[in-house]
């Protein structure tokens, strides 16, 4: 893994893009750990994964693997947004962090962060923005965030 430090390569972790093989993997008992994900079929997995496949670049999933037990244990997401601002700017919404409970605390929650980050930075984002609990607000300021404004939501369902 890119940038690795010794804790994570002992453990021989690999980072990279969501494949169709992951629902086997753990990756919707990983993202019920973030919130509320209800039991996904194979068929479902299968058409949501096609569905986001077919943005490229402009919807990233990012996943780490634990070789030892082949489990997905780390997830985040990246979607680029094209705007008319900015001179036609673009702006990359990072979503759905989550770091396996048993994985946390071994920079893993960082790298994947780190590698939507480039992702965007890639795509010629000028800024990338994410929401988050007060509680992980230190996280992403290790991240190299900084607070700005406020979340504002409105529930529909
Ligand atoms: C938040 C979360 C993703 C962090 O992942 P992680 O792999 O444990 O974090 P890392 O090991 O990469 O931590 C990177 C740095 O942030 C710090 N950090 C991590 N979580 C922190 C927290 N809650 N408060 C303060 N600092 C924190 C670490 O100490 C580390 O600091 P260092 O570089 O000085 O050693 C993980 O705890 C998690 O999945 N939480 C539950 C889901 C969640 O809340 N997701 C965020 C949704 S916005």
């Amino acid at each position: 893994m890119q940038g690795g430090d010794s804790s994570t390569e002992s453990r021989n972790f690999h980072i990279r893009r969501l494949e169709i093989s992951d629902k086997s993997k753990g990756f919707i008992e990983l993202l019920q750990q973030l919130s509320v994900c209800d039991s996904v079929s194979d068929e479902e997995f299968k058409e949501r994964f096609q569905e986001l496949s077919s943005l490229g670049d402009d919807h990233v999933i990012c996943v780490i693997e634990d070789m030892s037990s082949g489990k997905i244990v780390a997830t985040g997401s990246v979607f680029i947004e094209k705007k008319f601002l900015r001179n036609c700017g673009k702006v990359g919404h990072i979503e759905d962090i989550v770091v396996d409970s048993n994985a946390r605390g071994l920079q893993i929650g960082k790298k994947v962060v780190v590698f939507l980050t480039d992702h965007a930075r890639a795509m010629g984002c000028y800024k990338v923005i994410l929401d988050c609990s007060t509680d992980n607000r230190a996280f992403y300021e290790k991240c190299g965030f900084k607070q700005k404004e406020v979340q504002m939501v409105q529930y529909l369902i």
